[in-house]
């Protein structure tokens, strides 16, 4: 199978997925950005979520509202039998109603045939993302000092073990 998916939908919990490829439409990366830039300092450019999609390693993946806009994003990429997951954004107003969590499942679903580990980093300070990765599962394995800056701060390193292969 391969890892990217074929801008491909799926269902869970009333919540769609989207994944991006090469046929995404411009639009639909303007508006990764734009949420990018609503909820995470330094984000993604259009061009960037584009050339993650384009990558053969690259995952996107996109919610959208009744108007289609952009509310919620994650992207990964994997190498050898590990992903690392690099964003993570709900629009404000569609916070707690279990969005992040759908991306999420999804992510592992498409990448499980295929590898082993999940790893990513999140601000220490970052109380509602570190309590969505452990209500899924991940586990605080490491911390790196000043990984973050603007402002500078230290990363937690979780990882969730999703395969056996
Ligand atoms: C972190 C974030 C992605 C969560 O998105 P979300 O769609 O609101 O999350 P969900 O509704 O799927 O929540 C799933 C679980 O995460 C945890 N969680 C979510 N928000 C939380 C909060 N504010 N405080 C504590 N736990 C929280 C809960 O365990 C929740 O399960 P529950 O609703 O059954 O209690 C969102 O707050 C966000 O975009 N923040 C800004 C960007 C960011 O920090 N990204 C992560 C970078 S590492």
């Amino acid at each position: 199978m391969s890892m990217r998916g074929q801008a491909g939908m799926t269902q869970k919990a009333d919540v769609k997925i989207y994944s991006a490829d090469c046929n995404t439409s411009d639009l639909i990366f303007a508006g990764l950005a734009d949420l990018e830039a609503q909820t995470i300092p330094d984000g993604w450019s259009a061009n960037a979520f584009r050339s993650e999609a384009e990558k053969e390693n690259g995952i996107v993946l996109y919610t959208l509202d009744e108007n289609e806009n952009v509310i919620g994003l994650l992207t990964a990429y994997t190498a050898a039998d590990e992903a690392d997951i690099t964003n993570v954004a709900v629009k404000n107003s569609a916070r707690k109603k279990g969005i992040a969590k759908a991306l999420l499942y999804e992510m592992e679903n498409i990448a499980a045939n295929e590898i082993k580990d999940i790893f990513l980093e999140v601000r220490m300070s970052n109380i509602a993302a570190i309590g969505l990765y452990t209500s899924l599962g991940y586990e605080r394995i490491a911390v790196r000092k000043r990984f973050y800056s603007n402002p500078v701060e230290d990363a937690i390193i979780m990882k969730k073990k999703v395969s056996e292969i």
